[in-house]
């Protein structure tokens, strides 16, 4: 690729220890071509010409503060859609939403979408969430949505997506949850204002200290920790048992797997599992 300064082996392999100390990302060295055209336009536009002064610039105070949250938006991958793998909303709207009605009647239920991209896996919870509501008005419930990608959580907080994304939201949802634009010819569809105020997003990397004031009742991390190691992914699921309810319930994606890690959890379906009570 013209223009494109090459990455020399040596600092491959120090800019993916880097990100894979401060990201959890592993950088494998297939990823050097894509590593190096997505970090291409950061050297440029801070007048750099090798990836070993780009390396030395995040290092410093300066460097971690304001250019590690710009490379953090270069290096993830934030494929999503509405209603990914449906199978979990079914299984949401079917079996745990009932069951926490019947244990914690009176409490609120508090869910964490824990990498959650440009917002459509929140705002389908957020319609999941609402429908179960509409049956049951006493169900009161909090939407956490989380990323460490500055850039997809403005897109998020946008909340506006081309048309075409919202072809397999089933139509009573589409005219209850999605606004189309004024302006026909854009086909563009908002997220009803209703459903915005459900979910709460914030910046949060797994890999620093994190906290919260209200145990999660579930936690929807998926197709996340396929960019982790075992080990970090081990050390973040223990994490998430930590801020589970026990009883509570972590979904990640249909290609990852919890198996052989030591952590107290039960898969009850196919990338469904549950806190020991
Ligand atoms: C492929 S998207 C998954 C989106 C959604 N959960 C889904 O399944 O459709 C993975 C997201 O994880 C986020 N991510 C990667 N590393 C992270 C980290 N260390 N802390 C927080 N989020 C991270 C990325 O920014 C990206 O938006």
């Amino acid at each position: 690729m013209s223009g494109i300064p090459s990455m020399h082996p040596r600092e491959l392999k120090a800019l993916g220890d880097f990100i894979y100390q401060e990201l959890g990302i592993v950088i494998t060295p297939a990823k050097k071509t894509m590593l190096e055209a997505r970090l291409h336009r950061r050297l440029r536009a801070l007048g750099l010409t090798s990836y070993s002064e780009y390396l030395d610039y995040l290092r410093s105070a300066k460097g971690m503060e304001v250019e590690l949250p710009q490379m953090a938006d270069c290096v993830t991958t934030n494929t999503t859609c509405f209603l990914r793998e449906p199978q979990h909303f079914a299984f949401l709207a079917e079996t745990v939403l009932p069951q926490f009605l019947e244990r914690h009647r009176g409490e609120v239920f508090h869910l964490w979408s824990a990498g959650c991209s440009s917002g459509q896996e929140p705002y389908t919870l957020a319609m999941v969430l609402s429908e179960f509501r509409e049956r049951h008005p006493e169900f009161i419930f909090s939407i956490l949505a989380t990323d460490i990608s500055t850039r997809v959580l403005q897109e998020a907080q946008r909340a506006i997506y081309p048309l075409e994304d919202i072809e397999c939201v089933p139509v009573a949802w589409r005219r209850k949850y999605l606004l189309r634009s004024k302006d026909r010819s854009r086909n563009l569809v908002r997220v009803a204002p209703e459903i915005r105020a459900r979910v709460q997003f914030r910046r949060l990397n797994f890999m620093e200290e994190w906290h919260f004031r209200e145990p999660m009742h579930v936690i929807f991390c998926r197709n996340v920790m396929i960019y982790f190691d075992r080990a970090t992914q081990g050390r973040l699921c223990a994490k998430f048992c930590q801020v589970l309810v026990p009883g509570g319930y972590l979904f990640i994606g249909h290609s990852e797997s919890l198996s052989g890690h030591d952590l107290p959890l039960r898969q009850r379906v196919p990338a469904v599992y549950q806190r020991e009570e």
